[in-house]
């Protein structure tokens, strides 16, 4: 399929049938997830990947008993760090030079830099732009996804705090953003599954300044 008939196949499957994504379809899509681009490269997120179905269980109500979270194969938690701090971009740093050495002094102008922009948000700016970075993941993994013939529901309508509480992100100093059941669609059960996609018009969602 090419990527406009993976989006026109894909949709927010209300209702999945509880069948396994076989593994290496699991790890394209979370490898999709992580080559995501994010804000100067920081990634202040991590994703919890949830197979264990009693978890699941554990979860559904604190999302608004939405069937999908029990209803799928896997539930990816994108979680956000609560904000950023110098030892987070100390970590950072470190770990570009670990990948790619480099000059020291470029390195530590780059620190500085971070600090600067990012080591004095407030920690609930912070975390607004951590999450952002995780949404934009969350967007390569929807595609992904797509593209292996697997439903993804994005899904916002949980309670982050129960969540939070759950899965103990907070003490880990994580948030959780945002989330995404994985699964196949439940052709019998989903009301959306035949709907015609709603989109706005290109003339309403373009404009081209030649
Ligand atoms: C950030 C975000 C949060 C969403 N939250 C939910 C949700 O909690 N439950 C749900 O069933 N769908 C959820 N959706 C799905 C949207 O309603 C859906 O993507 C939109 O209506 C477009 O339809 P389509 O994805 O089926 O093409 C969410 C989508 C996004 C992007």
């Amino acid at each position: 399929m090419e990527i406009i008939e993976q989006l026109n196949w894909r949709y927010a499957t209300k209702a999945m049938n509880g069948q396994q994504i076989p593994q290496e379809k699991i790890d394209r899509i979370l490898e999709a997830a992580r080559l995501a681009p994010s804000s100067n490269g920081l990634q202040p997120f991590e994703i919890i990947v949830i197979s264990n179905q009693a978890l699941k269980e554990k979860i559904r109500p604190a999302a608004f008993d939405q069937p999908q979270i029990t209803g799928c194969s896997h539930l990816l938690v994108f979680a956000a760090w609560d904000g950023y701090t110098p030892e987070r971009i100390d970590a950072f740093i470190a770990h570009t030079a670990a990948k790619r050495g480099g000059d020291p002094e470029r390195l530590e102008r780059q620190r500085q830099s971070l600090m600067n922009n990012f080591g004095r948000m407030d920690q609930d700016r912070g975390y607004a732009h951590a999450a952002r970075q995780a949404y934009l993941s969350l967007g390569v993994t929807i595609v992904a996804a797509a593209a292996e013939g697997v439903d993804g529901t994005p899904m916002e309508g949980f309670d982050p705090e129960r969540l939070d509480a759950i899965l103990g992100l907070r003490e880990k100093g994580l948030r959780s953003a945002v989330i995404i059941a994985l699964g196949y669609r439940d052709t019998e059960k989903d009301w959306l599954v035949n709907l015609t996609k709603v989109r706005k018009d290109k003339a309403q969602f373009v404009t081209e300044l030649n």
